[in-house]
Order: C-alpha cells, then structure tokens, then sequence
C-alpha cells in the first residue's frame, strides 16, 4: 500500500538480458505516485547484464538464472515470482523465449517490447533488416507475450520517421527513446488505470 496515495501497487518483475534502459526507466516511472505498478524483482538469464546493476541502486531484488536447463530454470524462475508475490511480468531486452507452461501462470499479465512495428521484423536484427528494405516507418510494440516469438496480442505501438541519413545506429536510439515513453502507456493501459 502507497501511504500517500492510497491504493496498492501492481507487484511487478522485470527480465532482462543485457543493458537494461527500458528496466532503468521503468523503474523511473514506477517510483512516480501515480505508477500503478512497483518494481519488486529483477530478473536476467545473464550475470553480466549491464542492467543488474539498478538493483542494488535502487535497493530491488535481483536474481540471474541460468537458463541452460528451460524447465529448471522456469521452476526456479516461478519459485521466485511466487516467493516475491509477483502479480505482472515486464519483459525488456529478455533475450529467451518461455514456454507455454510458464506463461499460462501469468494470463495477460507477460509484457515485451520490441523495436519494430510489428508484426513486421520478430526477432533480431530489426533495424538492419527495415533499413535494407526502405521502410518509411519503423517504430516499437508493446505486446502479450505468448509462446510464439513476438506474435501475442498488440498493445500499443509507436511509429518512427526512417530518414534517409540513418543507420542502424541513429535508428535504434531514435526508437529507444520511444520504447522508453511507450511501455509505460501499455502499462496503463493494459492495467485499465
Ligand atoms: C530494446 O530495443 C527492446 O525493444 C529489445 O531489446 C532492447 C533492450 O534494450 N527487446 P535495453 O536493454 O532496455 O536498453
């Protein structure tokens, strides 16, 4: 419970796998009085990710899971989630894909973002493979997440001018800072607040 506010805040875990801007401003924002979520558990299948480092700063449990074993690594994955009441999923730059088994645990309370409008260009390589086909427009997605590689449900998505000076590079922060503006409205959109 926000004793300022008065209302109890959506028990959230964010995945990551490598640097962890979206999990920066997510956070951000969940600090904010009227965020109808808090950021109770960070999670990433990378020890290395540059991300993990906004656990200890803003005082947030972290936990790495290795993810060599799926299964193991889902059951662990659900013990903590559990053990840390965790109610909605944040996934951001998570870089695995989880099953089914996991997923109907969470019914449309997994989240991801990707750099693309989709359902053009799942998976990697996004910016690379719209610049090389001349798209006008790329953008960003927030969608459910579903066993399928970025196929669940649309959200919300943002479209971004391609001019014809950019690179994969100017591209991606372009889109980066978008993503940034763009998963909290799923946020509270997808919690009707
Ligand atoms: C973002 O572009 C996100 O859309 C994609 O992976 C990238 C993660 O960036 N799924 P960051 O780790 O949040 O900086």
């Amino acid at each position: 419970m926000d004793l300022s506010t008065g209302f109890s805040k959506i028990k959230t875990a964010v995945f990551i796998s490598g640097t962890g801007s979206n999990l920066k401003n997510l956070i951000q924002f969940s600090k904010s009085k009227h965020s109808p979520i808090s950021i109770d558990l960070i999670i990433s299948n990378n020890r290395n990710s540059k991300g993990l480092k906004y656990a200890l700063v803003n005082n947030i449990q972290k936990k790495v899971i290795n993810f060599k074993n799926k299964k193991k690594a889902e059951n662990k994955l659900l013990y903590e989630l559990k053990k840390n009441k965790i109610e909605m999923i944040c996934l951001a730059g998570f870089m695995k894909i989880l099953s089914q088994n996991f997923i109907k645990n969470f019914k449309k309370k997994i989240l991801n973002i990707h750099p693309s409008l989709l359902p053009k260009y799942k998976g990697l390589d996004t910016h690379k493979r719209a610049l090389e086909n001349n798209e006008e427009y790329s953008g960003c997605t927030v969608h459910f997440v579903t066993k399928k590689l970025d196929s669940g449900k649309i959200i919300i998505q943002k479209r971004v001018k391609i001019l014809k000076k950019d690179t994969v590079s100017s591209l991606s922060k372009k889109i980066l800072l978008e993503e940034h503006k763009l998963y909290p409205k799923a946020i509270i959109k997808v919690l009707n607040y």
